[in-house]
């Protein structure tokens, strides 16, 4: 186990579940729209995206900044980078690479940097925050949203009682932990990363899905093969079963209804001006 608690493996990805987040992802794109507003930017700036995904939020992203502006998307997970060059254009690019080693760019080479649900996936959180300091220019943004272990989405608490209804009493535990930082940890590690003006707040975010397998499938390829890992084809078959019986009591009439909570946090690296604001370690 790393820093807080993290470890997962990224060679569980598939071109399957790469295409499926494709198509999913676009819940994640409307979240991640609550990431970009605040970060204010503007024509011609320079942006970061760390754990890009298949590229969206990004394509998007490149649209505000403009003909003069410069998008540069990097994920760890070929089959993802793969999807997003689909997407590429004369100021948008994509690389593989994990936000703890940004060591193929500059000292101060962007404007922004923002994570779209991703910074809980990561290992090394204290080194990512350091490179990103790093790379972003004296007064740059950064914007990220995470999970908080603290605070279980509604599809999680229905998993762990589908894992008991299943008989597998408590393997969630030992076997699927909550990845996320608490907000404590998560201003800690702002702090010690040299941020300033950080600013957070819990948001509720509701996901519709058309049924229990598809936000099954979606969960599977947002956690790139790392989704009940540990259990048999015949387990997850099991808790597949159980899963689907207790989100039914969810349906609307728009479809199964699931909330999820994800904290947005903001902050700046200083500017070097003698006024400026520290946070409290
Ligand atoms: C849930 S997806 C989010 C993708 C994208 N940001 C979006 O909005 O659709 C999480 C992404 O984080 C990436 N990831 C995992 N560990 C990472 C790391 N150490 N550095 C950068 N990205 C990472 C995964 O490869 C995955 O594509």
């Amino acid at each position: 186990m790393s820093e807080l608690g993290v470890t997962i493996n990224l060679q569980r990805d598939t071109p399957e579940l790469a295409h499926i987040y494709e198509q999913a992802g676009i819940v994640q794109f409307h979240h991640g729209k609550f990431l970009i507003g605040p970060l204010a930017l503007k024509a011609g700036e320079h942006v970061l995206d760390i754990g890009t995904g298949t590229g969206r939020l990004a394509e998007f992203v490149a649209g505000l900044v403009g003909p003069q502006g410069r998008v540069i998307g990097i994920d760890p997970l070929e089959s993802r980078t793969e999807i997003a060059r689909l997407r590429q254009s004369k100021t948008l690019t994509f690389e593989t690479g994990r936000a703890e080693d940004l060591s193929r760019f500059s000292d101060s080479q962007f404007d922004a940097v923002y994570l779209n649900s991703v910074f809980h996936w990561i290992e090394e959180k204290e080194r990512a925050l350091r490179e990103i300091h790093r790379v972003l220019k004296p007064g740059g943004r950064l914007g990220l949203n995470v999970q908080d272990p603290s605070k279980l989405h509604e599809s999680r608490v229905f998993l762990r009682t589908a894992i008991s209804q299943a008989g597998l009493g408590d393997r969630h535990r030992e076997t699927h932990p909550v990845f996320g930082v608490t907000q404590e940890q998560l201003k800690a590690l702002f702090a010690a990363g040299g941020f300033v003006d950080y600013r957070s707040d819990m948001r509720s975010l509701v996901d519709v899905h058309s049924d229990a397998d598809s936000q099954f499938k979606w969960s599977e390829s947002n956690a790139f093969g790392n989704f009940l890992d540990g259990f048999s084809r015949s387990e997850r078959e099991q808790v597949r079963i159980a899963f689907a019986r207790l989100v039914e009591a969810k349906r609307t009439p728009e479809g199964i209804r699931l909330e999820r909570y994800l904290r947005f946090a903001f902050a700046r690296k200083p500017d070097g001006s003698l006024k400026e604001p520290k946070l409290p370690a």
